[in-house]
C-alpha cells in the first residue's frame, strides 16, 4: 500500500472512492457543506433518505454527482466529544471492511472531521487511520485458503487528505501507523493459526525467523534446561504434552541493557498452544477456542519485532513461556506440589489455571537476566470478560506509577484499560495445606486472585494485562472479523518506545 498525503480539499483529490466521516448531529456547514454541494446534495439528501444513521460505524456509499473522487463512502462517527484514538482506527478500519470484495486502487480518507474531534491533532489522526485501514484489511480466512467470498482488498495507494496540514509531520506518523498494523498482523496471524499447526517449536521457529530477520538476541529454552533451571511450574505445565515446551526469550540492545528511561523492560505473554484445561480437563463446549490461549506470546513476539523496525537497538526482552497444556500419563495432577524457579512451593490444585504457571516462572526468569521493569500480556481468565465484556481490557499492577505510565502508553495507542485491584485479604484464600499457595481459589475474586498469584513471582515495577476477551472476538464487528484482534501490540510498541534513544 503506497501512501500519500495531500493537503488538498477532498473535492479536489481524484479517487476510486473518498471516505467521509460524518459526526452526529450532522450539519451541513463547512467542510461537509460544501462537499454535499459540489456532489450536487448527494450527502444531504442520503441522510435526509435515513440511509445514514447516527450510530457510529455505520456507513453508506453515494455517487459523487462528478466530484473528481468516483464515490462517497460516509461513515458515522457518532458523537465527536466521544471520539478517541481508539474510535479513530475503528472508524477507518469499518470503512476498509466496507470494501470487501469491491474494486477500490486508490483510496481516499478526509482526515479533518476526525482531527477536529481529537483536538486538532492531524499527525496523530494520519498514524491512526493509516494503521486502521491496514488493520481493517487482515483477514484470517485466508490464512489456510487461497480464495474467498468478497476478498479484502489492500488498496495500492491510500490518500490521506489533511488540508492546511504538515504534510511531512504526518506521512512520518502514517508510515509509522502502517509498521504498527503489520506488527498486529503478524500477532494475529500466529494466533489464529491451529494447534496442529502452531506447536511451541513451531512458535519458537518464528521468533528465530523474526530474531534473524530484524538481528535480535535469541534464546529457546527446552525441557531438560528448563528443569535444570528448576522452572518447576513451567514444566508442570510443559510436560503433559508430546509437543515439547519452549521458553522462547528475544532481546534486542544489550543484555541488561538499559534504556533511555533507566529500564531493562521486559515484555512476557503466555503460549499456551492449546489449552484443554489438563487433568482438570475443560467441557467440551468451545474448547475449540483454546488455540488461541497462546495470543499473549504471540503478542510480544509481534511487538519487540515491529520495536525493531521503528527503532533499532532499544533495549527490550521479550520472554514467551510456550507449552501446551494436555492431559496424559505425564500430566501434572491436581494436588502434585511443585518448585517454582523462585522456590516457592506450589499446590497446583487446577491444571486448567495453567497461564499463571507458566508465567510466573518466565517472570523470574525474566528478572534473573535482569529485568527492571515487567509487563505480561495473557489470556489469563474467564472472568475478566464477565466482568468488562470485551470492550477493554482487565489489568493490574504495582507500584501505581509504573501502572499510570503503561495506561498512558495505552492511551497513546488508542487501547483501553481498566485497573482492578490487588486485594491484599485474597491472598489467604490462596493458602496451601502442604505448599506455599495453591495455584487458585474459590471461584469468588478469581479474577483478583490471579493477579495476587503472579505478583508472587516479581520483586520489580509490573503490569498484568489480561487480554482473554479483548485479544479474540468470537464474532465479528464493523472493524475486525472474528479471531485475533492484536490488542495490547501496539500498546507495548508504545512502552518500549517511550525509551528509545533519540535519532
Ligand atoms: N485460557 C483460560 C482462560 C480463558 C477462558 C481464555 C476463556 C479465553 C476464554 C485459562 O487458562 C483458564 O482456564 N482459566 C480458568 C482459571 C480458573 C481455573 C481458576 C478460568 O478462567 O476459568
Ligand atoms: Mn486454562
Ligand atoms: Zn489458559
Amino acid at each position: 500500500m503506497q501512501l500519500r498525503v495531500v493537503t488538498d480539499q477532498p473535492w479536489d483529490v481524484p479517487a476510486d472512492l473518498l471516505v467521509v466521516p460524518v459526526a452526529s448531529p450532522v450539519t451541513f456547514d463547512g467542510g461537509l457543506g460544501e462537499l454535499d454541494r459540489r456532489a450536487g446534495g448527494e450527502l444531504k439528501s442520503l441522510v435526509d433518505f435515513g440511509d445514514l444513521n447516527a450510530k457510529r460505524y455505520s456507513t453508506a456509499t453515494a455517487s459523487t454527482g462528478g466530484l473528481p473522487a468516483r464515490r462517497l463512502l460516509l461513515e458515522s462517527i457518532g458523537d465527536p466529544a466521544t471520539v478517541d484514538r481508539e474510535v479513530v482506527v475503528r472508524v477507518a478500519a469499518t470503512a476498509e471492511r466496507r470494501l470487501a470484495g469491491r474494486a477500490v486502487r486508490r483510496l481516499a480518507f478526509w482526515l479533518s472531521p476526525l482531527a477536529d474531534a481529537l483536538g486538532g491533532d492531524a499527525a496523530a489522526v494520519a498514524g491512526l487511520v493509516a494503521r486502521g485501514v491496514l488493520e481493517g484489511s487482515y483477514d484470517p480466512r485466508t490464512i489456510y485458503r487461497d480464495s474467498v467470498d468478497s476478498p479484502m482488498v489492500v488498496p495500492d495507494e491510500l490518500i490521506l487528505i489533511a488540508p492546511g496540514a504538515d504534510a511531512a509531520a504526518l506521512t512520518t506518523a502514517a508510515e509509522r501507523g502502517i509498521v504498527i498494523a503489520e506488527g498486529s498482523a503478524l500477532a494475529r496471524t500466529l494466533s489464529n493459526r491451529s494447534s496442529n499447526d502452531v506447536s511451541p517449536e513451531v512458535l519458537a521457529e518464528e521468533a528465530r525467523a523474526i530474531a534473524r530477520k530484524h538481528d535480535l538476541w535469541i534464546d529457546v529454552i527446552g525441557p531438560e534446561r528448563a528443569t535444570e533451571l528448576g522452572m518447576g511450574m513451567f514444566m508442570a505445565v510443559g510436560r503433559g504434552s508430546d509437543n515439547p515446551p519452549r521458553m522462547i526469550l528475544l532481546r534486542s540492545g544489550g543484555e541488561g541493557e538499559l534504556d533511555a528511561l533507566g529500564r531493562h523492560l521486559a515484555i512476557v505473554g503466555k503460549g499456551v498452544c492449546f489449552d484443554s484445561g489438563g487433568i482438570s480437563i475443560k467441557p467440551s463446549d468451545r474448547m475449540e477456542e483454546m488455540k488461541m490461549d497462546k495470543t499473549g506470546a504471540c503478542t510480544v513476539i509481534a511487538a519487540i519485532a515491529t520495536v525493531a523496525r521503528l527503532a533499532p537497538g532499544t533495549p527490550l526482552l521479550a520472554v514467551a513461556p510456550t507449552v501446551e497444556n494436555m492431559p496424559g500419563p505425564h500430566s501434572t495432577r491436581p494436588g502434585d506440589i511443585v518448585t517454582a524457579l523462585n522456590g516457592k512451593k506450589v499446590d497446583i490444585i487446577n491444571t486448567d489455571a495453567e497461564g499463571r504457571l507458566i508465567l510466573g516462572d518466565a517472570l523470574s526468569y525474566a528478572e534473573r537476566l535482569g529485568a527492571t521493569h515487567l509487563v505480561d500480556v495473557a489470556t489469563l481468565t474467564g472472568a475478566v470478560g464477565r466482568a468488562l465484556g470485551n470492550q477493554v481490557t482487565g489489568a493490574f499492577g504495582t507500584p501505581q506509577s509504573f501502572y499510570d505510565e503503561v495506561a498512558a502508553a495505552g492511551a497513546r495507542a488508542g487501547e483501553r484499560y481498566w485497573q482492578l485491584p490487588l486485594i491484599e485479604d485474597y491472598v489467604s484464600e490462596m493458602e496451601s495445606w502442604y505448599g506455599d499457595l495453591t495455584n487458585s481459589g474459590s471461584p469468588e475474586g478469581g479474577l483478583i486472585k490471579s493477579g495476587l498469584f503472579l505478583r508472587e513471582f516479581v520483586t520489580r515495577p509490573w503490569v498484568h494485562l489480561d487480554i482473554a476477551s479483548t485479544g479474540y472476538y468470537r464474532k465479528a464487528t464493523a472493524y475486525a472479523p472474528r479471531g485475533a484482534t492484536g490488542a495490547s501490540h501496539a500498546t507495548l510498541v508504545e512502552l518500549a518506545l517511550a525509551g528509545a534513544r533519540a535519532g
